[in-house]
């Protein structure tokens, strides 16, 4: 079964809620095998072997979490082919971020190295720092919607 990756930090819970909404709307396809890790355990194999990506992370100091960044860092070469270039390039991503008031530049941090990765970002979800639930059925339709482009792109 192909797989799609989650990668995320959550120190109080938001971002974990989140992504486990994402989870549901990509299993609720039936189609992919999803692997959940937080953003330390992640690493380069994950990444290889996913065919979307969904990354998750609070507003840090108006940046991403140091754990993500550091994900991003450490699998960056690893996905750089000189035959083939970017082994991900067109991935689909999404993204999805919190913050106190409401996670816009960890947001923007991500869009600019998910250019780097040349993923084919497809949407994102953002909240404040209290889960709402119309912010996880967003979250469960994000996840399908991602489950929607893989499927697209390997036919
Ligand atoms: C060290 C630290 C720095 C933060 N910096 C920001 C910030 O710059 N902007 C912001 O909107 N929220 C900031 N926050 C708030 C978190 O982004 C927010 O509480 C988020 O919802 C936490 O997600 P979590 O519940 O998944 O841990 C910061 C929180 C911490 C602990």
């Amino acid at each position: 079964m192909d797989k799609i990756l989650i990668v995320y930090h959550s120190e109080e819970g938001i971002i974990y809620k989140m992504a486990e909404a994402i989870k549901k709307g990509i299993e609720s396809s039936n189609s992919f095998e999803v692997i959940m890790k937080i953003a330390e355990q992640a690493n380069q194999e994950d990444l290889k072997a996913a065919s979307g990506i969904a990354i998750g992370t609070p507003d840090y100091f108006d940046y991403m979490a140091g754990s993500v960044k550091d994900f991003f860092d450490r699998t960056f070469y690893a996905v750089q082919s000189k035959i083939r270039g970017s082994l991900t390039a067109n991935m689909p991503c999404v993204f999805f971020v919190s913050g106190g008031t409401g996670g816009g530049p960890a947001l923007e941090s991500l869009k600019k190295i998910g250019s780097y990765f040349r993923f084919n970002i497809i949407d994102y979800v953002v909240s404040g720092p209290r889960i709402k639930e119309d912010i996880l059925k967003k979250c469960e339709l994000l996840g399908r919607r991602l489950a929607e482009m893989v499927k697209k792109e390997k036919k």
